[in-house]
């Protein structure tokens, strides 16, 4: 996404036959927020730096936030060398294009690197001045971006900056994430639809945190009157077993008991009507050839400076928000119109109890 002087905001998307999921998710963002009037989407390519270099010197943008990636770890250690071409040569190609458009002085550029670029951690707690030990062709390749755009700043005294952001999610997350593959699994074992779930690492921790508070933090390392990098998290951390544990809590299913070991482990549910039924299963498909085990970010940089707030969204709010989007998904999707509601809202409703009954009703 590019911020032009003239605060209009003009974007990338690559071109394809058939209408896509992620196409399909940004015109709703741009219908939810009205800003498709002062949007402006350009057909580019991140491998097709001609395309990219015409645009730049098109739009002659004051403001770029290099987002793009094909950004599934574990999909990269098949398609390496896309991947590769997308995350590490793909923001070489936008610093050059900015170079050449003679911008290096008033476009501000954002890079975004990634908590994967640490690894195989060297130190218990990462902050910008870990060492990385990447794990992944995808971090691999983040981590050239990550120099690279470090050299840019140094080399050509650009105002380039890298924002080292631990997961961030939303109920806007992509399907084959394992935050967002667990509340649509549990909205749809609620709903019915599905019986279990098939998961890979349930021992893996990773440091969660909203999307929507991140962004902020993005936006404040392109305010500052120098170029630093930052590391944005919430300085918790917790295992997928945990994610799946709340996820299940907050779709109202009460708590799961894990039983078995290795690949044969097993969640079952506990409250009294459901007792014993498998919800979780594990297959090895979903590892990785290499994993990265524990991820925790030192944000203390980011709230000195930038006023980012790692508390804004806790981690329990963080699951039931993701629950409570794909349950009224699901049930928009089985009887439109229909109306789901938290507890929250039913306890200050000024509707009487009873009228809730007259339609289903999913509560978390
Ligand atoms: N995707 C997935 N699917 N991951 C699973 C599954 C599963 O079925 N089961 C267990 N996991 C484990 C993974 O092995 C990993 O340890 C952890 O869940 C998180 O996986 P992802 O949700 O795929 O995210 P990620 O941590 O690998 O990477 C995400 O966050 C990074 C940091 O912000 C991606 O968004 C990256 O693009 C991003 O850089």
């Amino acid at each position: 996404m590019i911020h032009t002087q003239f605060r209009r905001d003009a974007g990338l998307i690559r071109r394809v036959s058939s209408t896509s999921a992620s196409q399909e998710r940004l015109a709703r963002v741009l219908a939810t927020h009205d800003c498709g009037s002062r949007c402006q989407l350009h057909h580019g390519d991140m491998c097709d730096p001609c395309c990219l270099a015409r645009l730049v010197a098109h739009i002659r943008p004051d403001e770029m936030y290099n987002l793009a990636a094909q950004s599934h770890v574990g999909v990269s250690f098949e398609i390496p060398a896309y991947t590769t071409e997308v995350n590490g040569a793909g923001a070489l190609h936008l610093l050059e294009a900015i170079r050449l458009a003679g911008l290096q002085h008033s476009c501000r550029f954002y890079q975004a690197s990634t908590s994967e670029m640490f690894g195989k951690v060297l130190e218990p707690v990462q902050s910008e001045r870990t060492a990385f030990n990447p794990r992944s062709p995808y971090a691999c390749a983040k981590l050239f971006a990550h120099t690279i755009t470090k050299n840019y700043r140094d080399a050509y005294g650009m105002y380039a900056v890298c924002g080292l952001l631990f997961n961030h999610e939303s109920p806007r997350r992509g399907e084959l994430f394992v935050t967002r593959k667990i509340s649509l699994a549990v909205a749809a074992i609620a709903a019915g639809f599905e019986d279990c779930m098939v998961l890979g690492n349930l021992d893996a921790t990773r440091d969660w945190g909203h999307a929507r508070d991140y962004v902020v933090a993005m936006h404040a390392m392109l305010q500052q009157p120098t170029p630093e990098d930052f590391v944005v998290a919430t300085g918790e951390t917790r295992s997928v077993r945990a994610f799946v544990e709340a996820a299940f809590h907050a779709g109202g299913m009460g708590s799961v008991l894990w039983q078995g070991t290795g690949l044969d482990e097993v969640a079952v549910l506990q409250a009294p009507h459901t007792a014993g039924r498998v919800v979780v299963r594990l297959s090895a498909e979903f590892t990785r050839p290499s994993e990265v085990d524990a991820l925790i970010g030192d944000p203390r940089k980011a709230v000195a400076t930038l006023g980012f707030n790692p508390r804004a969204t806790p981690f329990e709010q963080l699951v039931a928000e993701m629950v409570h989007a794909d349950m009224v998904r699901l049930a928009e999707m089985r009887a439109p119109g229909l109306v789901i509601s938290t507890p929250e809202q039913r306890a200050t409703s000024s509707a009487p109890a009873e009228e809730d009954h007259e339609m289903p009703i999913f509560t978390i």
